[in-house]
Parts: structure tokens; sequence; C-alpha cells
């Protein structure tokens, strides 16, 4: 049986306690491994302007932290008021952060270590209940989601940082058998998005029918290998298969490959994973793309990005019933079989390796090894309502962002579902983001 967070919010809150503060502990351990791989003076570096310095990351969880669990719910006095201007997202900008009068990794240390205290105080006395930023548990899910989130965005960190390397883990299970490169996903409505998901983020919600047309998705993402013949056909020369934003932000950037990879004298592709050199391994998905190449690859390839509804009706429908269910194998929480999530891996596995994660069409690796992009800008879902902040969400909205869609190695389970909705501007490569293609269904697939 799954236990999720909904099955656990009966009368006694103890069951759904005991899990928030396994989930808390858990990031926790996290952020920590993510911190001390390094030396102190590492964490207050910049190691690219993308990035905030380590030890930002870690005190704006904390932040976070005290903002909805010490000081709302529990309704306690601020701990340290000075600081919170340090550590608003929208005050400072990642490239400027560093200047700041920052916590000091000790200092930053002890004060996440306090908030966490006093967040247990708050989940203890709180009967999880009665109000709707607590119902289920779900400021403590927020928390716990937020944590992962920049725990995500410090091992990408950790990507950009130069140096040997200092974070390991074992190697993904082996690839296997995906069958054809592509399924016919039938046309017809669906269920978009969520109502009942007790974690799930506004933009998520509410659940809303969206009728989608016949199409063919790629049953694996694109791989390193396949990528590699589109740079080898001359791909990053050619304007035919780029938008007009993307050939201008290639011409300006000087992509010529996705980032980290380097030719070597011989002419094969090598890159550097986490401080290690290896050959790019043909059978993974390709990482470190922005949009604009994988918009581009898809047309070379004759093909399109999947628009988001496209990416959740491949990742939710089952087929048997017509129901949206919570992931690409059912309603079960994600475990090591089905994704490759939580960082278990420092790389995506080869294509094929997650049989047990597959949709019942046979899409592979939906969840999990890398973000998706997909053809959609960031908007917000018919009746969406701001909960509990606009700066979640809301404030993105309608600019130039692009959802990605399934999470990465880098992401823990925790911080994603079928439903889940990121986003990034089209010209980022520093997140683990790769993605897979689709095309139209004609009149001859039966469609
Ligand atoms: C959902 C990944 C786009 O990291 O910018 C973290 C998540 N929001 N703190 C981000 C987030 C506030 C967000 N993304
Ligand atoms: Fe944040």
């Amino acid at each position: 049986m799954t236990s999720t967070p909904e099955d656990l919010a009966t009368s006694d809150p103890e069951p759904l306690r005991a899990r928030i503060a396994d989930l808390l502990t858990a990031a926790r351990t996290r952020s920590t491994a993510l911190t001390d791989a390094v030396d102190d003076a590492d964490l207050v570096v910049q190691h690219s302007p993308l990035m905030s310095p380590l030890v930002w990351d870690l005190a704006h969880v904390g932040s976070q932290e005290e903002l909805w669990l010490v000081r709302d719910v529990g309704g306690r006095e601020p701990l340290r008021p000075e600081i919170d201007g340090l550590y608003d997202a929208f005050r400072h900008s990642r490239a400027r952060r560093v200047e700041l009068p920052l916590l000091t990794p000790p200092e930053a240390r002890a004060y996440v270590a306090e908030v966490r205290d006093k967040a247990l105080d708050a989940l203890h006395a709180n009967p999880l209940r009665g109000r709707r930023l607590v119902e289920h548990g779900f400021a403590f899910g927020m928390i716990v989601q937020h944590e992962q989130q920049h725990d995500e965005t410090m091992l990408a960190t950790h990507q950009l940082r130069p140096g040997a390397p200092v974070l390991h883990a074992p190697a993904p299970p082996p690839g296997g058998p995906v069958g054809a490169r592509e399924v016919l996903v039938p046309g017809g409505p669906f269920t978009m998005g969520t109502s009942t998901e007790p974690w799930a983020l506004d933009n998520e919600r509410p659940a809303h029918p969206v009728e989608v047309s016949a199409f063919w998705i790629d049953t694996h993402p694109v791989t390193n290998g396949e990528y590699a013949e589109f740079v080898e056909a001359g791909g990053y020369d050619d304007p035919r298969w780029w938008s007009e934003q993307g050939w201008a932000h290639r011409g300006e950037a000087g992509l010529v490959a996705p980032r980290f990879w380097e030719r070597a004298q011989d002419g094969t592709w090598w890159r550097r994973r986490f401080g290690v050199h290896e050959a790019v391994p043909d059978a993974e998905p390709v990482v470190h793309v922005c949009f604009h190449e994988a918009e581009a690859f898809a047309c070379w390839a004759g093909k399109r990005l999947p628009t988001e509804a496209e990416w959740e009706k491949a990742a939710r429908v089952d087929p048997a019933t017509g129901r949206s269910r919570r992931f690409p194998w059912g309603d079960e929480d994600p475990t090591p079989a089905h994704a490759n999530l939580g960082q278990r891996h420092l790389r995506p596995a080869a294509v094929g390796a997650y049989p047990a994660g597959a949709s019942p069409l046979g899409v592979h690796q939906l969840i999990g090894d890398v973000w998706e992009w997909t053809s959609s800008g960031w908007e917000p879902y018919p009746g969406f309502e701001v909960f509990p902040y606009p700066e979640y969400s809301q404030v993105f909205f309608g600019g130039d962002y692009r959802v990605l869609r399934g999470g990465s190695f880098g992401t823990d389970p925790a911080a994603i579902r079928g439903t889940f909705r990121n986003w990034d501007l089209p010209v980022r490569r520093q997140i683990f983001a790769g993605f897979r293609c689709a095309r139209d269904a004609s009149r001859e697939d039966g469609a």
C-alpha cells in the first residue's frame, strides 16, 4: 500500500506527522551532504553567475522554512528578522548574492538547525487540519519540496564547479529494450492537473478537461548518440532547424554542442560530469541542452516537441479506463525500480533502464533521468488560484518561460509527480534538462 499524505490524514495526525518528519530529515540530510562535500571557503564562492553561492541556498532554505513553518504555522516571532532581505530571491539576483553580507557557513548551519527545531515543534503542536495551509500537512509538504528543489539547484552548482569529484554515487541500472521509437497516443479528452493531490502546488491545480488530438510520442528521451548525429550533420550551422530566436541565441552564445561536451583530438565527444571526464555515453538521454537546441533537434528529425498537455496525457492516462493517474505506472509513489530520481545516481540512466516505470503504452523514463522541455509557455490553468503566495508560480506566468516535465536524476521523489510543472528560460542549460520528440498523427494512423 502506498501512503500518500491523503491516506494518512485520518483523525489521528500522528502517522502524517511521522511521515513529514522523515521527509524533512531526508531533505536536510541531502542539503547537508551537498554543502559538506566542499570546504567552507568553497561554499561562499560563486561558481557561475547563473547560480547562488551554496551557502545562500542553505540559509534560504532555512529562511523559507522559518517564514512558513515557524512564523506562520507555529505563530512564533522571527528568529533573525534582520536577515530576511538577504534570502529573498526577488531582492537579489543569483549573480549578486555573493556580494551580500550573508551568514557564514557555520552561522548558516546553526540557523537552519534552530529553524528545524522550531519547525518540528510546530509540526507536533499543529492538528494538521482546520486551515487550508496545514490541511494534509500542506505547508510542511511545500517546504519539503522547496528544500529538495534547492538541493537540485545545488547539485547543478556542483556540476558547474571546477575541480576533482567530491560527490559519489553508484552507476544507474543498465539500459534495456524499449520497443518501437514512437507510440501513438489516441485522441480525445483527458483530465490535466489535479484537485486532489494533497501536496500539489498551486500551478498544478485545478483538474480540468483538455482535448488532445492523436499524436506520436517518443518512447524514450533523445539520447546522446541521437543528438550527436544532429551535431555531426551540421545541425548547429543550419538555420532551417532553428526558430528565429533560437538561431539568434545560438549565434550570440556560440552554441556548438550540449553544455559540458568537448571534442577530443580523435573527434569523439567527451564530457565533464561532476568532475569526472568521460566519453559521452551514447545510450543515455542527452542532458544540458536548452529549449532552443531541443527544438532544433526535433525539427531536424522531422518532429516537434510535445506540448505540455501531450506530455501529461502520455504520462498519466490509463488507456484501459481513461483515468488520469499520478504516475506513468499507476498511483504508487516512485520506488528505485520505477525511476532514476533523488540523486541516487549522478547521471541519467541508459534508455530502457526502468521497464517498471513505463506507461501502459510503452513510454519509458517520463519520470526521472532528465527534465523534458515541452513546447508550452508557462501559463496558469483555467481556474488557477494563488496558494499560498504569488512569488512561487504566478509572477512568472506570461513571460518567456517554457514548461519542463518529469524531473531528473537530481529530483527527489517528494518533488515530482505526473502533474508537477517546472519552468525555465529557453536559453538555460545548467539544469538537468533533455527532451523527447512528438509529432502529429495523420488519418492513416487511425487518428
Ligand atoms: C520551480 C525550479 C523553477 O528553483 O526557481 C525555489 C522552485 N521557487 N524557490 C526555482 C523554487 C522558489 C523554482 N523552480
Ligand atoms: Fe527558493
